[in-house]
């Protein structure tokens, strides 16, 4: 079976390359070059045939092809099997799908979601082409109270990798939103199974938005949303972000399963979007409200209001931008939760 990878590779190694070498070095007849070429074109590359010369390569597509990622992807076990689609309603569900099948470390990865999952029930916004929808699929040794500080190390590691991609760095909103000017860039939707405090695997959905422009963005989003494009001012190298984001990830997430999460959780408290903010947090049974002050060593946010201190191990956090100016004086009032209310 001919890898579509191995025929780029050779169409890029010269400017041009006759059929009837790209047959012999691939061990196939012309005619089943000519149709790989085909699926090629098909596939959004640009090749052109010349009749004495052969054929040239001028142009690859903007997509996350495997065979164009793995070309730049470093790591040892994170993306080394990678599942493309074009199209996925939700590379979660995908995932889910095939969890007990694939090695851990596999990536699910779609140009486009039909039907992207956020957290909270909510729907994530996955275009064609201009992020990166991506699933990958864990077997951590910890137990399922070690999570949320997965999530944080998963925000760190790419709050990391834009920086190192893009030069600006993202800050980490508890509990593993990435944010930048009050934008939000990245969102991440972790699903776990197991039984009984042991964990058989979890799920990390990760969306990136990264060259979508504003008006790209549906109109409820258009103000709180923001892609890497629209704050560097450039289009973004997609499958560079992708290998650098994977890199980093697995770099933390072996060094947190050996050493701990600290080293991540540092991170997250310096470049943080949250910490020192009055905030709203609301998980799903109870509404806190106060000023966001420390990030415990399990990963819980620590609210502080009228003296007294709370643990958030999950939930959905506001900023109260309204009382920002005047935190100090209304603490005690912010300090009110909602279900005394
Ligand atoms: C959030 O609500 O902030 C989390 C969004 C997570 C979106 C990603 S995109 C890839 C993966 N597949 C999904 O259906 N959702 C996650």
């Amino acid at each position: 079976m001919l890898h579509l990878g191995t025929l780029v590779d050779l169409l890029a190694a010269a400017p041009y390359v006759s059929g009837e070498d790209l047959a012999e070095q691939l061990g196939v007849t012309r005619t089943a070059v000519w149709k790989q070429v085909g699926i090629l074109r098909k596939l959004g590359y640009q090749i052109t045939a010349h009749p004495r010369r052969g054929y040239h390569l001028v142009g690859r597509p903007d997509k996350l092809y495997p065979w164009e990622v793995r070309k730049d992807l470093a790591t040892q076990r994170i993306g080394k099997t990678i599942e493309y689609y074009d199209e996925l309603p939700s590379t979660n569900r995908r995932a889910k799908e095939i969890v007990g099948t694939v090695p851990e470390g596999t990536v699910v990865l779609a140009e486009t979601q039909l039907n992207g999952r956020g957290r909270l029930g909510r729907s994530w916004f996955s275009p064609p082409g201009t992020g990166i929808w991506l699933s990958l699929i864990l077997h951590p040794s910890f137990s399922p109270v070690e999570l949320p500080k997965l999530n944080l190390l998963a925000a760190a590691a790419l709050s990391r990798a834009v920086h190192t991609t893009l030069g600006f760095r993202p800050l980490v909103k508890w509990p593993n939103d990435l944010y930048y000017q009050d934008r939000k860039l990245s969102g991440i939707l972790t699903e776990a199974g197991g039984e009984l405090g042991r964990l058989e695997y979890v799920i990390l959905g990760v969306g990136i938005n990264v060259n979508q422009k504003n008006s790209d963005f549906p109109a409820e989003l258009r103000t709180k949303a923001g892609s890497l494009r629209m704050m560097s001012g450039r289009l973004v190298d997609r499958r560079q972000l992708f290998c650098g984001f994977l890199q980093i990830f697995e770099e933390e997430y072996f060094y947190a399963l050996a050493q701990g999460f600290e080293r991540s959780l540092a991170y997250c408290r310096e470049y943080t979007a949250t910490l020192g903010r009055p905030v709203e947090v609301d998980n799903g049974q109870r509404v806190y409200r106060g000023k966001a002050v420390a990030i415990a060593e399990d990963g819980a946010l620590i609210i502080e209001a009228g003296g007294e201190r709370s643990r958030v191990v999950a939930g959905d956090v506001q900023p109260l931008t309204d009382h920002c100016s005047c935190w100090k004086e209304e603490s005690d009032e912010l300090a009110t939760k909602t279900e005394a209310d």
